[in-house]
Parts: C-alpha cells; sequence; structure tokens
C-alpha cells in the first residue's frame, strides 16, 4: 500500500483560511466523494483540455457534473477562452455555491481558478492537478491568471481553491519533457528549501540526490513523496506570504533569467522548465559572483542540474538584449532588478543592488 499525504495551507492573514492537499495513488478513484467533501456544490464545472480528456475523462466520475473541454496549449491562455469557461457557467446555471473544477496541468488549472474567482464574485473552486508542474507548484496557493498579448500572467487574482487532489497515477502519461518541467521547479525549492522554512523532517536536495533514478521512472512511493515535500515547501511560503509582498518572491528563483530566455526565443524553441533550468544556473553564477556561495556548494548545485538534465545548452544570446529583457519582467522596481539569488546552502535572499557587470557575467558563462 503507497503511502498518500494530506496538507494544509493554511493562511492567518485571511481569517485562517485552510484548504487540504491530498497526494496519492487512485485519489481520482473517489474523486465524486473528494469533491463533494470539500465543496457544498449542487454543480460542478468540470474544466479541462482536448489532451487531458482524451487520456482522463472515463476516469472522473462525479455526479452532477457538466464537462468543458479547452484547446489543448498556452496559447489559448486568454481572454477568449476564459470567456468559455465563464459563458460555460453561466450556460450551466452554476450559483456562488457551486463549484468550478480545474482538471489538467496549469495553464487549465490559472485559467479555471481565474474564472472561479470572477465568477459571480467567486464561486467554489477545486484544484485536480495532472502535470508534474501543476502538482508541485501551480495548484497551491492560489495564484490564477490568463495572459495578456503584452505578458505572461498579467491579468489575474489570488484565489485560493477549497482543496488540491493529486492523484501520482496520472503523471505516467507526461512525456519526458513536460515531467523535466515539473523538475525544474521541483530543483527551484531545493535550492531555497532552507528559507521556506517548513517543519519537515528531509531535505529536498538530499532525496533528489538519492532517488534519481526512481523519480525518472516514476516510482509511486517517490513521487507521492516528491509531491508531498514540494508542496509543503510551497505551502509553508504562501502561508507566511501569500499575496507575494516578500518572501514568496524567492519561489521566482531563475524565473527573471528565465522569462528573458523564452522571450528572446519568441516562446517557442524552449519549455518553460528548460528555461528555469538555465536561469537557476544563471542565479547559482551571480551567487558566486557576488561571494555569497562557496566554490563547493556552487559545483554540487550545478552538477545537480546537469545530472537532472533540466538545463540544455543555449545558443549565444545577445547579452544586451538579454539584460534589457530582464528589465522588461514584472520582478523590477523602480528601474531595479530584483533578484533571487542563492545565499548559502538551500537559502536564498532577495536583493536590488546587483550590477550590470554582475548581471552579464552570471549570463556569460551560461551562453
Ligand atoms: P500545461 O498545462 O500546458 O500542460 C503541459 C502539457 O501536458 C499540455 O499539453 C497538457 O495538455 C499536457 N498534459 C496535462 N496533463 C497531462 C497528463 N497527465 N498526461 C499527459 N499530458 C498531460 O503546462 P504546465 O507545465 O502544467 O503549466 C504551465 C502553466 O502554469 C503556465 O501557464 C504557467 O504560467 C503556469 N504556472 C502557474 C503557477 C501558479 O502559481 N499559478 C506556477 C507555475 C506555473
Ligand atoms: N510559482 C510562483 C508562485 O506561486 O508564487
Amino acid at each position: 500500500m503507497i503511502q498518500s499525504y494530506n496538507l494544509k495551507v493554511d493562511i492567518p492573514q485571511k481569517n485562517a483560511y485552510s484548504y487540504d492537499i491530498l497526494i496519492g495513488c487512485n485519489l481520482l478513484d473517489s474523486v465524486d466523494e473528494l469533491v463533494n467533501k470539500y465543496s457544498f456544490a449542487n454543480k460542478f464545472l468540470i474544466v479541462t483540455n482536448e489532451k487531458v480528456a482524451g487520456l482522463y475523462k472515463d476516469k472522473i466520475a462525479i455526479d452532477k457534473a457538466n464537462w468543458l473541454v479547452l484547446p489543448d496549449g498556452e496559447e489559448y491562455k486568454n481572454f477568449e477562452t476564459l470567456k468559455l469557461i465563464l459563458d460555460a457557467a453561466v450556460k450551466n446555471k452554476l450559483e456562488r455555491k457551486d463549484c468550478i473544477v480545474a482538471f489538467g496541468g496549469g495553464v487549465v488549472g490559472d485559467m479555471a481558478g481565474f474564472a472561479a474567482a470572477t465568477y459571480m464574485r467567486g464561486c467554489d473552486f477545486i484544484q485536480i492537478p495532472t502535470t508534474l508542474l501543476a502538482q508541485v507548484d501551480s495548484s497551491v496557493g492560489g495564484k490564477v491568471a490568463v495572459n495578456h498579448e503584452d505578458g505572461k500572467n498579467l491579468i489575474g487574482a489570488f484565489y485560493q481553491p477549497k482543496a488540491v487532489i493529486a492523484d501520482i497515477n496520472v503523471l505516467k502519461t507526461l512525456d519526458l519533457r513536460q515531467l523535466k518541467t515539473g523538475l525544474s521547479e521541483i530543483l527551484k525549492y531545493a535550492l531555497i528549501e532552507k528559507s521556506c522554512a517548513a517543519p519537515l523532517n528531509y531535505r529536498l536536495y538530499d532525496f533528489l540526490i538519492q532517488h534519481k533514478q526512481d523519480i525518472f521512472d516514476l516510482n509511486p512511493e517517490v513521487m507521492s513523496k516528491l509531491v508531498h515535500i514540494c508542496c509543503a515547501l510551497k505551502a509553508s511560503v504562501v502561508n507566511q506570504d501569500e499575496t507575494e509582498k516578500g518572501l514568496r518572491a524567492i519561489l521566482n528563483l531563475g524565473h527573471t533569467y528565465a522569462h528573458a530566455i523564452e522571450s528572446l526565443t519568441n516562446y517557442t524553441t524552449y519549455t518553460h522548465g528548460e528555461a528555469v533550468g538555465v536561469g537557476l544556473k544563471m542565479a547559482l553564477n551571480l551567487a558566486l559572483i557576488r561571494g555569497l556561495i562557496d566554490k563547493g556548494y556552487f559545483e554540487q548545485a550545478i552538477n545537480l542540474i546537469d545530472e537532472y538534465q533540466i538545463a540544455p545548452k543555449i545558443p549565444k544570446l545577445d547579452k544586451e538584449e538579454f539584460y534589457n529583457v530582464m528589465f522588461l519582467d514584472k520582478k523590477a522596481k523602480n528601474g531595479k532588478i530584483r533578484f533571487v539569488v542563492p545565499n548559502g546552502m538551500y537559502s536564498v535572499a532577495i536583493v536590488s543592488d546587483i550590477s550590470k557587470e554582475q548581471v552579464m557575467e552570471s549570463i556569460s558563462t551560461c551562453l
């Protein structure tokens, strides 16, 4: 019998709003019971996409549910698709206590969550994440959004779900590239885990060293524990800073670099995870240049990233252009980029006094 995990997100600033994250195998078998435990809805609207519906529609049996199947892809994470979800909610006469269920990866989760945040000023919302990235990151913490033509996730809200139900079995149908996208975020957690201050008995960093093969083999025991550790780290950060006034920004380690890489390659060459993998290396370079970490930890961390093969070799991008694009990132404040930088083993700091030369040098070593 494979162990299941039940964690809580507990947000004290929000009248102690709290919800469960369930992690385990075969949770979809009892999905009707679970969604009815977490929502008193009379009706459910299950939002998914063509790919996930093709693979798993038969496995989801929820009474009183209607389905909305969206086209698959980040390019559909926009107002038009959001309207399709809201139209379906209106057409199905959902009331405020009714529930939108996001069944898919981060794209479906972010859009369905944003629809739930705005429909009747907020109806119930449950996340059933189906990618590794969604299970360890996007389904937890309440960031919901759609893209605008001028920027990713520009229009959104903080809207927490009633529950997150992560069934490890669905990871089996992910391709290697999608798996690695999730792994990049997981390696990010390993580099920030001390700063998350989660009450955990494991060190994720060591877990990743010990269980690499099991992770690539999707060993259900190991994957359940891995998703549990990551969700515990994220929940701890969200509990301390739901709306990113400070600490939550540490979850963006490597992402300022990654967004520049994605933007300069027109979002077509690298997956987000691949860009984050390279971004993590650049952030480690920056930490070394600033003397915030020693060479030993630097080399160990770079080796771990290389062992997981999450950071592809990228072509020579124009450094000046790279630097300028980083300024357009929404993490730039008052003309200064706020960098999340490793400042010790498994810990990070947020700094804004990095010189242009230091940024350029941190980029160069990866180009
Ligand atoms: P995605 O949702 O596009 O899913 C990736 C691909 O996997 C899609 O083709 C999808 O159809 C397919 N898929 C989903 N589940 C599957 C399964 N079980 N088997 C086989 N294929 C499956 O991408 P993603 O990586 O899950 O999420 C990326 C999105 O998440 C981005 O839009 C990003 O902005 C957002 N995000 C949000 C947060 C947050 O905190 N809200 C955090 C990180 C990322
Ligand atoms: N993925 C970043 C965050 O949730 O804040």
